[in-house]
């Protein structure tokens, strides 16, 4: 692949060339190598012909290609959305000895009907064989896929979607090849059109030693937003069946590109789950103009997550970038304390375009606002050639209902209905955010509130690459600190 296009992200994941969609597979193996394939089309820069591609990386930003680890068996058919395991007790039976065999489990969608397969790996996930007897379950329905498995104490878990019935299905398996229904999970939150791309992820609760269950579905389309989100569900899960706290549907992410998320498989005890979405959005992926630079689609930065159940809303699934050290280069701007005061950087020496920045704030025990002038933090990428801007910001309040957004309507390089539409993301934060931070890669800009308890996924298109950072706070009350830095970040594609 060539990455050396103007909106080619540097320090995300993108194709070689060609179209992608879903994260499917993920693992980390016991050398500490993450495994991450994709809904891929190799030969088109629209979905279809789908087959899982492949990719590796140590740490979760430098990505080495690999060969396509799943082809469909005829032009007629697709490896649609799925996940993988380590069968470290070979349980299947495939693998002998070995405690590294991987099995793969996904949906085979043909023309008229959708099943679930698998196919074992005896070299860590590079290359599959599928199972003679696929495939594993089968309804007899072509609305029926998107299988994600995990291990709980003695038997694997399967989440499928029959995705336009709103139902969530849970089956059981002692060997990943026979497959016993469980439960359901039907008709909670949003529904959309359908429902796809199921996970049930056991997820620690921050400050404490116990855990919670999460349960996350897409919808597309028939997000508040358009087209595709994500949403989940915080509750309990014993085995066979999955129960919410307080059935609740609660967003991950406020931004528009976000979706079909997907948490790793082998990630270990005591480690917070790691998860990477699609960064886009099924309303316009097929028409973005990186189709010019012969690829689509970027997936998101790598996640950590954890729950927090004492936040204004209750539980939240916290979202923030996985340790980005490994890429952290030149230092703009350090230690900046920015009361009521702004700095604008030139970062056109930073030659992969890409930026991390980060607001902690603190305050005094007593917070008096003015009452004329709104307490805000703001930034903007802007280019020096053409103008145009990405920008976002967060309105400090002290009646409990601070709020960020993040616009991308004065981006010019993308004529598309729904993009020439100015939206204004705003979603309510907590009154008093202590931190902001955000990625800005080329084509994507990730933000970031209070450790990840907010999160936005953007992608956009300037017509001119971005060399312009303003950054500032007006209007903050007397005793509040802001203390702001800004790092380069280095570029992991060569
Ligand atoms: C979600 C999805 C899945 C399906 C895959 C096909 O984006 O529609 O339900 O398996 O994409 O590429």
């Amino acid at each position: 692949g060539n990455y050396a296009g103007a909106l080619r992200p540097q320090v995300h994941f993108s194709p070689p060339q060609g179209f992608m969609n879903d994260p499917n597979g993920m693992f980390v193996d016991a050398n500490g190598t993450w495994h991450l394939y994709y809904q891929y089309n190799p030969t088109a820069l629209v979905a279809g012909n789908q087959h899982w591609g492949h990719a590796t990386s140590k740490d979760l930003y430098t990505w080495t290609n690999q060969p396509i680890a799943l082809y469909p068996p005829n032009n007629t058919s697709g490896i649609f959305s799925g996940s993988a395991v380590i069968d470290t007790n070979n349980t299947s039976g495939f693998f002998n000895n070995s405690k590294t065999g991987v099995v793969a489990i996904y949906t085979l969608n043909t023309p008229t009907e959708q099943t679930q397969e698998i196919a074992y790996s005896y070299d860590g996930g590079y290359t599959f064989q599928p199972y003679a007897r696929n495939p594993v379950l089968r309804i007899g329905s072509n609305q029926f896929r998107d299988p994600k498995v995990i291990w709980y104490q003695d038997h694997w878990v399967m989440v499928v979607a029959y995705s336009v019935d709103f139902t969530i299905g849970i089956y059981t398996s002692p060997n990943l090849k026979d497959w016993s229904f469980a439960s359901n999970f039907t008709n909670h939150g949003l529904l959309g059109l359908q429902y796809e791309c199921p996970n049930l992820v056991q997820m620690p609760i921050k400050g404490t030693t116990d855990s919670a269950w999460v349960m996350y579905i897409s919808i597309n389309p028939g997000a508040p937003l358009g087209g595709s989100t994500g949403q989940y569900f915080v509750g309990n899960f014993n085995g066979t069946h999955f129960t919410t706290f307080d059935n609740a549907a609660r967003l991950p992410d406020f931004g528009k590109d976000n979706y079909a998320g997907q948490w790793f498989y082998g990630t270990k005890a005591g480690e917070d789950p790691v998860s990477i979405a699609w960064a886009s959005n099924w309303q316009y992926t097929n028409v973005v103009p990186t189709g010019s630079e012969g690829w689509r689609s970027i997936m998101s930065l790598p996640r950590r997550n954890y729950l927090d159940k004492a936040t204004r809303i209750g539980w939240v699934l916290a979202s923030e970038p996985y340790d980005l050290s490994p890429i952290l280069g030149s230092t703009l701007l350090q230690s900046a304390n920015l009361f009521n005061n702004s700095a604008t950087l030139d970062y056109s020496s930073v030659s992969s375009g890409a930026i991390y920045f980060r607001a902690n704030i603190t305050y005094p025990s007593t917070l008096a606002f003015s009452a004329s002038t709104p307490a805000t933090l703001n930034f903007t990428f802007s280019s020096s050639a053409s103008g145009e801007c990405m920008q976002g910001g967060y309105f400090f309040s002290s009646d409990n209902a601070g709020a960020v957004w993040v616009d991308r309507s004065t981006v010019k390089g993308f004529q598309n209905p729904f993009f020439t539409d100015k939206f204004s993301l705003t979603q309510a934060g907590p009154p008093l955010a202590t931190v902001i931070e955000g990625v800005i890669d080329r084509s994507v800009m990730e933000v970031f509130i209070d450790n990840g308890h907010f999160s936005s996924t953007s992608v956009f298109y300037p017509k001119e690459k971005l060399d312009q950072m303003f950054i500032g706070t007006g209007g903050l009350a007397e005793g509040m600190k802001v203390e702001i830095g800004v790092w380069g970040l280095k570029g992991t594609w060569k």
